[in-house]
């Protein structure tokens, strides 16, 4: 593992008084002293949080068990909707609060109070009763960013339902393989999006998905374009709006004991198949409260805007539980934030006085390409802080954010979290703790973080290892879908005790946290995290390719993208035709975001004696166009000469 030199720089940039006078936690020693005790007496830190909340039926055991066999608040009875909305709506100053603003990708706009909100989901979550689900039943959710998403999601959560949200850039082939491993009865979807001036049908992709699955009981179709023609069928297929309108606004929320399942998020492992992450929602609710607070440092008065995908965990971390647990006003986007024009996402950071907001890496060093005459071209004055989560924040656009976007003030925080964790367990505690560019800022309450060797033991500041948690907190996962087995293998056999991130990272001798990477084969494209298991296990379905590996290649906007090297079968020949065929079979199987940005075609791969390609040479002569590092592990040294040679051939 390699240490980036930017870590030997001692630079710190310290939040504005300003800035420290309105925050949660207003300097260092604060922050110190409460994450000590939050580590020694965890039980405290965790009860003044539940103090905030609602609970229904709490009692007096903060946790039981250990890691991986915990409970958090074993057997008190709460409700997450009724934390994240009706708390609000009976409160009188918050009823009349505009929970959610949206506006559509075409400028179309509309908004819910937390009042409205209730009435909303409310409804909604009769109609899911009046189809028979019943707590624990599981809802999959194929919708874009709409008020109507957060409606359903809510209502889900009113009545102890399990949603699945599914990224709705997913193809049909990934939708359906998450319907039938969810055992979803309902399927919930908007009948299109716009993206970039496009209508993508999603109606469409829900029917092609549902071929042969015979587990979904009714498909409720949003029409989020009223006059497209969408095929519905007859007995399956319900319209919302005929649904929400004869359906009544009273609706008690049901009582959860505070570890039953709440919500359940597929991502991507190291194996071909997805892992279907559950998280328990109670825990849920209390951890993304924590981390809402004390890194976004939410208050009544901000207009928040959190750019994620309602496909993404960040978006139910950070807004529709967190962010809207501690009565935020948030933002909510439908498109692509560089269209129809490249100051979008600037012109509604104007328009709104939105003064937080939460994106990804790759949005920002997108801002940074348009140049900075762009941003001074808008009246950004107001933007107190820009949050990150997702990937590297490499520190050209950190110093981009904080120069030119953020006006030399703005507090600038780079998160690092996984669906795993639920959360965020590192960040900076934007009014205490010194900006580091690039860094993930310090441990987070009641998270006891590590750096550990191989064989566990940990290591010293300043030395590159594994990233674990040691001590168990809410919002870690509490299982892999119908998989025990593969959780505990995945997360917990490296150090017993401990959960194992599967990043790597460095912790300097200011205390910050340096993620460096993923030390297994998943890359990271634009934040989406890919497997690239499940992108060879596409390719080689294809009949011309024997044999296919995946690695990621740095790029300066996407963070990483896909490289593939294939070995075709003697009977096809290397063609342009077959190149695009390969790049399609993973947008058909996986999605466009996933397309390979190459398909290198080689007759040899660098394997092991036990015939393992070795990826890491495949990763460094793409980067380097030569293989300096050790090679003892090959079977045959000659090979590299060949895949050199043949890496140089045109198509
Ligand atoms: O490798 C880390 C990278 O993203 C992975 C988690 O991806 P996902 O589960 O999609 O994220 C959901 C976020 C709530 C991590 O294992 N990652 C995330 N944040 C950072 C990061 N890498 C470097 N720096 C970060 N700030």
């Amino acid at each position: 593992m390699e240490i980036p030199v930017f870590l030997a720089s001692d630079e710190h940039y310290h939040p504005s008084d300003k800035y420290r006078n309105s925050s949660y936690i207003q300097n260092m020693q604060e922050y110190l002293q409460l994450y000590q005790e939050s580590i020694e007496h965890p039980e405290q830190f965790w009860n003044r949080i539940a103090d905030e909340l609602r609970f229904l039926d709490r009692k007096s055991t903060v946790w039981s068990g250990s890691m991986p066999d915990f409970s958090f608040f074993p057997e008190s009875l709460l409700n997450v909707c009724d934390n994240c909305v009706d708390r609000h709506a009976e409160n009188p100053a918050f009823r009349n609060k505009v929970a959610l603003f949206w506006e559509g990708e075409p400028g179309d706009k509309d908004c819910l109070t937390y009042a409205m909100l209730q009435q909303q989901v409310s409804k909604f979550a009769n109609v899911l009763r009046s189809l028979g689900l019943q707590p624990g039943d599981v809802v999959s959710v194929y919708m874009q960013n709409l008020l109507e998403t957060y409606v359903v999601l809510l209502a889900c959560l009113r009545i102890g339902v399990v949603y699945n949200t599914v990224f709705a850039g997913f193809s049909a082939e990934a939708l359906r393989e998450r319907i039938v491993a969810s055992k979803a009865k309902l399927v919930i979807c908007s009948n299109a999006s716009y993206r970039r001036g496009k209508v993508l049908p999603l109606k469409d992709t829900v029917d092609l998905a549902l071929q042969g699955v015979d587990s979904v009981e009714h498909v409720i179709v949003f029409r989020r374009i009223q006059n497209l023609a969408t095929p519905m069928t007859t007995g399956r297929d319900l319209d919302y709006e005929e649904l929400m309108k004869g359906s009544s606004p009273d609706c008690p929320v049901t009582p959860m004991e505070a570890n039953a399942p709440g919500l359940l998020i597929f991502t991507s492992g190291t194996s071909g198949k997805p892992k279907g992450i559950v998280h328990a929602g109670g825990g849920f609710l209390l951890g993304t409260y924590a981390y809402s607070k004390y890194q976004l440092d939410l208050q009544p008065q901000d207009i928040y805007w959190n750019t994620a995908d309602i496909g993404w965990l960040t978006s139910h971390i950070f807004v529709l539980v967190g962010g809207l647990a501690m009565g935020a006003t948030t933002l909510l986007y439908e498109g692509a934030l560089d269209y129809p024009y490249t100051g979008r996402l600037y012109e509604m950071i104007e328009r709104y006085q939105v003064n937080k907001l939460f994106s990804a890496p790759t949005a920002y060093r997108m801002l940074m390409k348009h140049g900075e005459d762009l941003a001074k071209s808008y009246q950004l004055d107001h933007v107190q802080l820009l949050a990150s989560v997702g990937e590297p924040l490499n520190p050209e656009a950190w110093h981009f954010l904080r120069r030119v976007f953020g006006q030399g003030q703005a507090v600038i925080n780079n998160t690092w979290g996984q669906t795993e964790t639920g959360g965020t367990p590192l960040a900076s505690l934007p009014g205490a703790v010194a900006m580091r560019p690039g860094s993930c800022g310090v441990p987070f309450f009641g998270h006891h973080l590590d750096i550990v060797d191989q064989n566990g033991c940990s290591l010293p500041d300043n030395t590159p290892g594994f990233l674990v948690i040691r001590s168990i907190f809410p919002t870690l996962a509490r299982d892999i879908f119908g998989d025990r087995h593969r959780y505990l293998q995945s997360y917990f056999s490296q150090l017993p005790g401990a959960y194992f991130t599967g990043d790597s990272a460095i912790r300097d001798s200011f205390g910050h946290y340096w993620v460096l990477g993923r030390v297994d084969d998943v890359i990271n494209v634009s934040g989406h995290r890919i497997s690239t298991m499940e992108m060879e296990s596409a390719l080689i379905q294809h009949p011309a390719v024997v044999e296919a590996a995946v690695v990621g290649e740095p790029d300066s906007l996407k963070g990483m993208v896909p490289v593939a090297f294939v070995t075709l079968d003697k009977a096809y020949s290397v063609s342009e035709n077959i190149a695009d065929e390969l790049k399609e079979k993973i947008v058909q199987d996986i999605g466009a975001f996933a397309r390979p940005s190459q398909i290198l075609f080689v007759d040899v791969m660098p394997k092991t004696r036990s015939g393992k390609i070795i990826r890491r040479m495949l990763r460094e002569i793409l980067q380097t166009g030569d293989v300096k590092g050790d090679v003892t592990g090959l079977e045959d040294v000659d090979v590299l000469e060949t895949l050199l040679e043949q890496m140089q051939r045109p198509l």
